[in-house]
């Protein structure tokens, strides 16, 4: 059965923080991020225009994946390998979304919506808060 999108915004969460400034400003931003796409796909927005989505999260790649990555091989974090291909895998997904959107594919605003709310439960709740746990026990 198809889940459906609330309009509602998520809201930000004390749980959701990794006390880590890098780690919990991109979290932030890629909560309002989730909160667009909702907006887009449920709230009856004229403008169905998602550029500036795929915009964002490239530079959530850019900026903020690649900072993490460097970090964690300067720091020898074990999962180093796993974690750099899974931001591969993101913007692997990110990219193929932009294809399926450019070419007028109707069901990419769903599914890239549950992908993105997957990546926040599954990588940045859980992946990246063990990297973040890893790199707070380097620093005594
Ligand atoms: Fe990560």
């Amino acid at each position: 059965m198809k889940r459906s999108i609330s309009p509602d915004p998520y809201t930000w969460k004390k749980e959701y923080e990794l006390n880590d400034k890098l780690y919990d400003e991109q979290a932030r931003k890629f909560l309002e991020i989730i909160n667009q796409m909702r907006k887009i796909i449920a709230g009856g927005v004229k403008d169905r225009d998602i550029s500036d989505i795929f915009f964002q999260l490239t530079y959530y790649h850019e900026q903020y994946m690649i900072r993490e990555e460097i970090n964690m091989k300067k720091l020898n974090y074990d999962d180093f390998e796993n974690h750099r291909e899974s931001h591969k895998k993101f913007i692997d997904h990110i990219l193929a979304f932009r294809e399926g959107y450019e070419k007028g594919d109707e069901d990419v605003y769903d599914e890239m919506y549950f992908y993105l709310e997957k990546w926040f439960d599954d990588h940045m709740m859980v992946a990246d808060r063990s990297a973040v746990n890893y790199i707070a026990g380097t620093r005594i």
